[in-house]
């Protein structure tokens, strides 16, 4: 029988905030068999969400806050789909005195850790839960099943948690939606998910520099070479809206898109939230954190221009054979993304403990295998290795992952070496190896820094051979 709100007294959740993301989210949660109320502070969007809902789903059109609030089933659970920082406060503040007791508030978008921490802890106080949701997927996941990364009390999961599985991206029949841990778990997870997702991007860009200005290859071979990857272990999600990418021609001048974008890139801040939270926990992160300082330096367009009549370097050709160049670059692309990986999971593990997240990892990995933005072929075998032993400390400790890096490192070294010769810059890869060379390791140079230290600064200093801390008068001993 066709259902309509004839039928239904009160919604099975709400919403607030009717953007791309909201609306998507509000039509797969409604297609999903959930009645669902919505609420857009301006009003059109909701006349034309209400107009272009698929039949048979149960949506209620509100107003005002009052009447969400009173369409819902109790006790009330409502998803906010608005921008990060102060709107999502605003809100908090105009439910004031509207939620009740048991109620609670999901936040699904982008926000900083630290204030989701703050808002929950406001919320709890007058007994309203609060769950701090990362969406990952963009509109069309939300649309059609998001990697869905949530933290808070778990009580209040429990209540949403039949809704939220079943919207989210289903692999083998398990959904990617899943509990991470109390307070902000959820949007740190989500924070961490963004910043590898900057470091593949980075890697990705690289490759198609060095292929694009190094071999020069046009689009739509480019187009070819990253479909034929995608059909390897690299394949991912990014992989193949880079190769869908490469075949757009422009429709306002000869040529291809890709030929006609300013080479600047934009960020919403999760990067750089990351690379700073990276920097707090003491976390090597330096693949993440240099992807997030090239976005920085692309914005500097004007002075690049300027630099590049003013300065000269090697002609970016390559002139090792084509086939064999593309085939090391596939390999060192490889172990560019598990390096990667590597280093997001490692900031996950330490904060997992100094915040009391708890994080499953190997629930994270596994998760993220579908819906969202860094989806991977890879994340199965990083959710083995994490269910094989679930307190690695680090990723390059599991048997497999680490012969994957092992078996190419000569052709990330090779990469490396090429693009330094050719002078196209190659940061993310660079980062990966010297991240790998440095994490392999037993000794480092920074015995040189301690004894710097503790010449100008008297820091002092441990010793391999004795236990304690020292001081030299170093002066004195010249
Ligand atoms: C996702 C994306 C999503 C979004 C980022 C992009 O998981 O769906 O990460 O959150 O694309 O906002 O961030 P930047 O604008 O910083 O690149």
């Amino acid at each position: 029988m066709e259902r309509d709100m004839m039928d239904i007294q009160l919604c099975d959740i709400g919403i607030i905030g009717l953007g791309t993301m909201g609306r998507n989210l509000a039509l797969n949660i409604a297609e999903h068999d959930f009645s669902i109320a919505i609420f857009n502070r301006t009003p059109s969007a909701i006349e034309q969400l209400m107009d272009n809902k698929p039949d048979r789903t149960s949506m209620k059109a509100c107003y005002c806050l009052q009447e969400l609030i009173h369409s819902l089933k109790v006790p009330r659970a409502i998803i906010l789909m608005i921008p990060a920082g102060s709107p999502i406060d605003e809100v908090i503040d105009n439910l004031d005195g509207l939620l009740e007791t048991g109620d609670i508030l999901i936040d699904g978008g982008n926000s900083y850790f630290k204030d989701t921490n703050r808002r929950e802890a406001l919320l709890a106080a007058k007994g309203i839960h609060y769950l701090g949701m990362g969406i990952s997927g963009g509109d069309e996941g939300a649309r059609f099943g998001p990697s869905i990364m949530v933290g808070g009390q778990p009580e209040a999961y429990l209540q949403v948690r039949f809704i939220l599985e079943r919207i989210a991206a289903q692999v083998e029949n398990k959904p990617c939606a899943a509990y991470l841990g109390a307070h902000s778990a959820g949007h740190y997870v989500k924070m961490v998910h963004n910043a590898i997702e900057y470091g593949l991007m980075q890697l990705i860009a690289e490759t198609y520099d060095l292929m694009s200005r190094g071999l020069g290859l046009s689009a739509s071979e480019l187009q070819t070479v990253y479909s034929d990857w995608n059909q390897t272990e690299l394949s991912s999600f990014l992989l193949e809206i880079t190769a869908d990418i490469f075949k757009v021609e422009d429709e306002l001048a000869p040529g291809y898109l890709i030929d006609k974008i300013l080479d600047k890139a934009m960020q919403k801040g999760t990067g750089s939230w990351n690379f700073a939270e990276a920097m707090a926990l003491q976390v090597p992160a330096p693949t993440l954190d240099i992807s997030v300082t090239m976005r920085n330096l692309s914005a500097l367009k004007k002075e690049r221009t300027i630099a590049s009549d003013l300065f000269s370097g090697p002609i970016p050709s390559i002139t090792m054979e084509r086939n064999d160049f593309i085939e090391h670059l596939r390999k060192a692309f490889f172990a560019g993304i598990v390096i990667t990986f590597s280093q997001g999971m490692s900031q996950l593990f330490t904060a997992s403990s100094k915040y009391g997240y708890h994080l499953p990892l190997d629930q994270i990995a596994s998760i993220w295998r579908g819906g969202c933005i860094i989806r991977a072929q890879l994340l199965e075998k990083i959710r083995l290795a994490y269910c094989n032993q679930n307190e690695l400390a680090h990723l390059l400790f599991d048997d497999s992952i680490r012969q994957d890096v092992e078996d190419r490192q000569a052709s990330l070294r090779h990469i490396i070496c090429t693009a330094v010769e050719s002078g196209i810059p190659a940061p993310g890869f660079m980062s990966c190896i010297s991240y790998f060379d440095s994490y392999r390791s037993a000794h480092l140079p920074v015995n040189l820094i301690q004894a710097q230290r503790d010449y100008f600064g008297a820091h002092s200093y441990e010793r391999m051979d004795m236990d304690g801390q020292f001081h030299t008068q170093w002066k004195e001993r010249i």
